[in-house]
């Protein structure tokens, strides 16, 4: 049957997500998902969206929410691009920036969906090899034939790369395209917002899924020069011109306005990523240090993939990668005090039942 298939449907390969259970005495720490609700603010205004008017479409270009969003990040109206989640914002950026024939670069342990896009669209790639300590060595990121693309703090380490680094990538890539995806920055690392204003070539991407608990509603946006902006909008109006609903732009605008429930739930979930960062510590874990909202550990005594069939057997789901570079690691994502309690004591009687029973791995 696949003769039927184009060679885009038989080239792909598609991006698998984290599992999504979501029975009640499930612990899903497995998809970098908020552990707090949206904004009681969000609520409500989604309540008051629930209308006749959702007979009609929504806007095409989301005017409102993009001044609020320049606003906000003191950019104007005309460098902000909204979409339906940033997995969609950062498809159309490869279709609109990258180039078959020209290959990009991006960390070889990194988001594992731009091999996807990259697959999809038919753009070649080098991954770039971390350093032992997962840390990208920025000057194999220079001179790239046709763009770059990282995301910053990267995924799934947590890893932050400095400004100064991120400057110098930008600064030796003239002409090429470098797309910044900052899924993780309200939890830690330096936005490269401040670097728009010297260089045309950057696009940041955005996503209100994680730090604005809103991951249900599919909100992203990208940030960039005004010609990097229209680029992105003549693509997606060759493709789907009301992208962002109705209720997602209600829920967004009323986001955009609650600042100060954004920065305490961002501060209570930095303080326990602190906090469970030493508790995994002290039960033999090796931790890497994270500016997002998840961790990635080591085990050194027990394989990561029984660690996480053990802990999926007691209804603790976290994150494991099979690629040899990351199969000895977990990602588990930052829930409530109470979740990573939970998470911890089954972690101690594990590792504790584990090595008892086995030799060192
Ligand atoms: C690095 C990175 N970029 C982008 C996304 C996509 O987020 P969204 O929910 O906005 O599509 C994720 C989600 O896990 C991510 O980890």
């Amino acid at each position: 049957m696949t003769e039927l298939w184009s060679d885009m449907a038989r080239r792909t390969k598609p991006y698998k997500a984290g599992e999504q259970i979501n029975t009640i005495d499930t612990i899903k720490l497995n998809t970098n998902e908020n552990p707090y609700p949206p904004s009681p603010r969000v609520v409500e205004a989604l309540q008051k969206a629930l209308t006749a008017d959702l007979r009609k479409y929504p806007e095409s270009d989301p005017e409102k929410l993009r001044n609020a969003l320049g606003e906000y990040h003191k950019v104007s109206a005309a460098e902000v691009f909204v979409g339906n989640g940033s997995d969609e914002v950062l498809a159309l950026s490869f279709m609109a920036f990258f180039t078959p024939g020209k290959s990009i670069l991006f960390p070889s342990v990194t988001y594992s969906f731009y091999p996807t896009y990259a697959a999809l669209f038919d753009i070649q790639y080098d991954e770039v090899p971390m350093g032992k300590d997962f840390t990208m060595n920025e000057e194999a990121f220079y001179q790239s034939a046709g763009g770059v693309i990282f995301p910053n703090p990267n995924a799934p380490t947590g890893i932050a790369l400095p400004l100064q680094s991120v400057e110098r990538i930008i600064q030796e890539n003239p002409g090429r395209p470098v797309i910044i995806d900052e899924a993780y920055i309200d939890f830690g690392g330096e936005t490269a917002i401040s670097l728009l204003s010297r260089y045309d070539n950057v696009l940041i991407t955005r996503t209100m899924s994680k730090s604005r608990s809103l991951a249900g509603l599919r909100i992203g946006y990208a940030i960039g020069s005004e010609l990097m902006i229209e680029a992105l909008t003549r693509v997606k109006n060759s493709f789907n011109s009301y992208t962002i609903d109705r209720l997602a732009l209600t829920a967004a605008e009323a986001s955009i306005e609650d600042e100060l429930y954004f920065t305490e739930t961002i501060q209570r979930i930095i303080d326990t990523r602190e906090r469970f960062k030493k508790v995994f510590e002290s039960i033999g874990f090796t931790v890497l240090p994270s500016s997002a909202n998840f961790l990635f550990v080591h085990h050194p005594k027990v394989p990561a993939v029984q660690l996480y069939e053990l802990l999926k057997e007691h209804h603790i789901l976290v994150r494991h990668f099979s690629q040899p570079e990351t199969e000895r690691w977990l990602r588990v994502t930052i829930g409530t005090d109470a979740e990573m309690e939970q998470l911890a004591q089954q972690l101690f009687k594990t590792v504790d039942a584990w090595t008892d029973k086995n030799t060192a791995y």
